[in-house]
């Protein structure tokens, strides 16, 4: 088996839905599930948007560079990312090498939809609809380089996690002698 199949690398804007599939995706392959976002939470003990108004974005940053790295020295494991770990060049070239990468895609409506019951992310302070439209824009390439896009706008959690189940199976199967 080629390495990157060894785990599943979830990434995408904010409010696209990687911490909800992955949780589906991980059980159907029995493989662990760890959203990057929580562990450093866990780590330092604060949440991100204190961690952002006591140490700054910077710092954050960093954090998650390494938290990525030494998670995907491991393998067997789904990770949601947070949605800005792949403005790191460093990131995503880590993420291509060690795991299979889906990237989640969705409508700024249903962005919107999803995130303004949780007013947590620090990037999403003001003007909800405008921040969430400018950042967008922003990023509108950011996720291009993942192996696999699936637009989650209309689709429910168990359906996009049987839709990557899919595409796995289907490279496994291309890969046997
Ligand atoms: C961020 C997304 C957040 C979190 C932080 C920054 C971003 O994760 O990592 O608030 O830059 O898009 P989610 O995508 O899980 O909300």
């Amino acid at each position: 088996m080629e390495s990157h199949r060894h785990n599943v690398v979830l990434i995408g804007f904010m409010g696209t839905g990687k911490s909800t599939v992955g949780k589906f995706l991980a059980k159907q392959l029995n493989w662990s599930f760890t959203d990057t976002d929580a562990m450093i939470e866990q780590k330092e003990q604060m949440t991100i948007a204190e961690m952002f108004e006591a140490r700054g974005e910077a710092y954050f940053r960093s954090l998650e560079t390494k938290t990525i790295e030494e998670l995907l020295a491991e393998e067997h494991q789904v990770l949601a990312t947070g949605g800005g770990a792949v403005l790191a060049e460093k990131n995503r070239s880590c993420m291509l090498k060690n795991g299979f990468v889906v990237a989640f895609i969705a409508s700024p409506e249903a962005i919107i939809r999803r995130v303004s019951s949780d007013q947590s992310r620090p990037l999403l302070q003001g003007n909800l609809d405008e921040r969430v439209h400018s950042l967008l824009e922003q990023r509108k390439q950011a996720y291009d380089f993942a192996h696999m896009t699936i637009d989650t706008s209309e689709l429910s959690p168990e359906r996009i996690a049987r839709i990557i189940m899919k595409r796995l199976k289907a490279i496994q199967l291309k890969a046997m002698p």
